[in-house]
C-alpha cells in the first residue's frame, strides 16, 4: 500500500497569529491547484483558532505540540484535549525532544499524552529519537526501544495503526546537520523492528514514520528518496515560505513518480 507523504510543520515558539495567518495565504496562493502531499501546520497555541478559521477551504491539517493529560482542572499553563479540538486540531506532536530534554518529560509523561490523543480519535505523532552521545557509544537501537516500548505501554495494535512516528535524531534538530539518509534508513528500520516486536508482528505497514532534524530543500530530495521515509517534520525551514514551498513540491515529485 502506498501512504500518501506527509509534511508536517512544527512551528515551535515561533510566529504570532497573524504572521501564521499570512504565511497560510501565502502558501496557499504558491501551490493553488497544485496536488500536494498531506501537509499538517503545528503553530503555537495562541494560532490554532485563527488558522483553523482559514485553512477550511484549503487542503491543510493543523496540529498542536503538545497537551496535557487531564481532562480539564486547576492545571495552570496547560491545555486540554478538548479545547485543542475545539480549535480544529487533528494532530498532535508528543515526545518532542525539546520536550524531553528542556522539560524533562519522561516516557511515562509521553505515554499519558498518547492515551490522551487516541482516546479523543486525534493523531498523535510520536517523537523518538537518540542524543549524540548515545549514537556514539552505540546505543542508538537501546534509546529507540526504550522509548517506544515505554511510550506505548497499553497501547493496543489498533491504537498504533492510528500513530505517526518522528524519527528525530536529537544531535540534527535545529543544527543545520541532518542524519546521513543511511543513518536514516537504519533508525527507520529499527524502528519498525522495534514495533513488529512489540506487537507480535501483528501491525499493518501503514504507520508513516517521518524524519525530523535539519530538513531543508537542498538536502530533502535524498532523504525523501531514503528507504522507510514516509516523510518529514520540519522545524526552522518551515518558518521559510520559500523554503517549505520547496520541499513540498520535492516531496510530491518524489511520490507521483
Ligand atoms: P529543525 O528542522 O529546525 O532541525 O527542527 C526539527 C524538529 O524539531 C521538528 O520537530
Amino acid at each position: 500500500m502506498i501512504k500518501k507523504p506527509i509534511v508536517a510543520a512544527n512551528w515551535k515558539m515561533y510566529k504570532t497569529p497573524q504572521e501564521g495567518v499570512f504565511f497560510i495565504s501565502e502558501l496557499n496562493n504558491l501551490l493553488l491547484d497544485k496536488e500536494k502531499p498531506s501537509i499538517i501546520f503545528c503553530p503555537p497555541f495562541t494560532s490554532l483558532f485563527h488558522m483553523n478559521e482559514m485553512i477550511s477551504d484549503l487542503d491543510i491539517s493543523l496540529g498542536a505540540q503538545n497537551v496535557y493529560f487531564e481532562k480539564d482542572g486547576a492545571f495552570t499553563g496547560e491545555i486540554s484535549m478538548s479545547m485543542l479540538k475545539s480549535c480544529g486540531v487533528q494532530y498532535v506532536i508528543v515526545g518532542h525532544s525539546e520536550r524531553r530534554h528542556i522539560f524533562n518529560e519522561s516516557n511515562k509523561d509521553t505515554n499519558k499524552k498518547l492515551h490522551t490523543v487516541l482516546e479523543n480519535d486525534i493523531v498523535p505523532i510520536l517523537c523518538v529519537g537518540e542524543k549524540l552521545e548515545d549514537r556514539e557509544s552505540g546505543n542508538t537501537r537501546m534509546i529507540l526501544m526504550e522509548q517506544l516500548k515505554d511510550g506505548l505501554v497499553g497501547i493496543n495494535k489498533d491504537m498504533i495503526d492510528r500513530m505517526i512516528i518522528a524519527y528525530e535524531p536529537v544531535w540534527a534538530i535545529g543544527t543545520g546537520v541532518n542524519a546521513l539518509p543511511s543513518q536514516v534508513e537504519e533508525s527507520h528500520a529499527m524502528i519498525w523492528e522495534i514495533l513488529l516486536e512489540l506487537y507480535d508482528n501483528n501491525i499493518k505497514n501503514n504507520i508513516p514514520i517521518l524524519y525530523g532534524g535539519s530538513v531543508k530543500p537542498d538536502n530533502s530530495e535524498e532523504l525523501i528518496r531514503t528507504k522507510g521515509v514516509d516523510g518529514f517534520l520540519i522545524g526552522g525551514a518551515s518558518l521559510n515560505l520559500d523554503m517549505f514551498s520547496k520541499i513540498i513540491e520535492i516531496v510530491h515529485n518524489k511520490f507521483m513518480r
